[in-house]
């Protein structure tokens, strides 16, 4: 009877021994491929694990009360534009006094968005990518600040009030510069590259210089992050590479059918000029913007100029008071996105 009991609690014992070693086994294996197949498609999303700045993000975790206080609890009178995604209020960030732009976002789509612009914002530091100074997470609302950029957006610049007026031809031509610079760090100093996908004259911001900051960076991903195929239409129509295009709807007015038969008959070139800067225009300049635009808007991509060569071509024509120099660009802090 004795023996008998024993072997049974022996039996007892080796089985859930064994089951337990399963259940062990099972865990790991489900670990490591749930590791394994997250490393495939995702590049990890680090600075939104921990509440505290982490070692390689710059942007801070914010206090709400703080940037409540610092729009006047979210006054309609401190807002800057509105769209989609939610809000942008303007305020001053206490004690120093910081002049800052607050994107408030609360519908779904723009909690991805939110989470993509803080993972490749808070590494980049370039003077033509915007600054995000900091972040917030308040129940279901997303709050993004930025350095406040004085003289708005390229689009208000261009189709606001002032109609174009305050851009003579060398300042459109060093916005054109300041944004092949952001674009060239984006394309060749960051690693893996990240490719905008959502570049228009709204998402170019201006500080009270008109040196132009590249903004925007919630439709951005990392090369290689995602299977082309899996990549779905993003961007806005009129400004979205032709190839983008092919889908869409008809009767959809692109800017680049548009400029293309202008562009490419140095008679018709003139006609598409904006008439506010006709008389500061050098004719020569806007042959040689008009022969860069055309490679740019090749209907076949690898026949597009890679943003390096764009960049030198636009140097010559920007005077060299307003940028028009080749920069050091090996002084620049690369960002690096780890693939984990
Ligand atoms: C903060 O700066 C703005 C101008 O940038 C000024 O109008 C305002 O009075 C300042 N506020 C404080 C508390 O110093
Ligand atoms: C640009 O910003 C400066 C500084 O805030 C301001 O004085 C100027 O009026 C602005 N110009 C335009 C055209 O917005």
């Amino acid at each position: 009877m004795k023996s008998n009991h024993k072997l049974l609690i022996a039996v007892i014992a080796g089985s859930t021994a064994i089951v337990g070693a399963a259940i062990i086994l099972c865990v790991f294996y489900i670990y490591y491929y749930r590791r394994k197949s997250h490393r495939q498609n995702v590049y990890r999303l680090s600075c939104l694990d921990s509440d505290k700045m982490s070692g390689s993000c710059r942007a801070l975790m914010m206090d709400f009360k703080k940037i409540e206080s610092a729009t006047d609890n979210f006054r309609e009178t401190n807002i800057l534009g509105a769209g989609g995604f939610g809000c942008v209020y303007q305020g001053h960030l206490q004690p120093a006094n910081i002049s800052i732009a607050v994107k408030k976002l609360s519908n779904a789509d723009a909690i991805t968005q939110f989470q993509t612009e803080v993972e490749l914002l808070s590494k980049i530091e370039h003077p033509n990518i915007i600054t995000l100074l900091g972040y917030c997470i308040h129940g279901e609302t997303r709050l993004l600040v930025y350095q406040l950029m004085h003289n708005g957006s390229l689009e208000t610049q261009l189709h606001g009030p002032s109609k174009g007026s305050a851009l003579t031809w060398h300042l459109r031509l060093k916005i054109a510069l300041d944004v092949a610079r952001g674009l060239e760090y984006l394309h060749k100093h960051c690693r893996p590259r990240i490719i905008h996908r959502d570049l228009k004259s709204s998402n170019i911001l201006l500080d009270s210089n008109f040196n132009a900051k590249l903004s925007d960076f919630g439709l951005a991903i990392l090369d290689g992050s995602q299977k082309k195929s899996q990549l779905k239409l993003s961007g806005t129509l009129g400004y979205v590479a032709p190839e983008y295009l092919l889908d869409a709807p008809p009767h959809t007015q692109s800017t680049v059918s548009w400029a293309m038969p202008q562009l490419t008959d140095r008679t018709k070139l003139p006609n598409i000029v904006d008439p506010v800067i006709a008389n500061s225009m050098d004719m020569k300049h806007l042959y040689q913007v008009a022969a860069v635009a055309l490679l740019c808007i090749q209907p076949e991509p690898s026949y597009r100029p890679l943003i390096a060569d764009i960049l030198l071509s636009l140097v010559p024509l920007v005077p060299v008071e307003l940028g028009g120099t080749l920069r050091d660009e090996k002084s620049l802090k690369p960002a690096t996105y780890v693939h984990t």
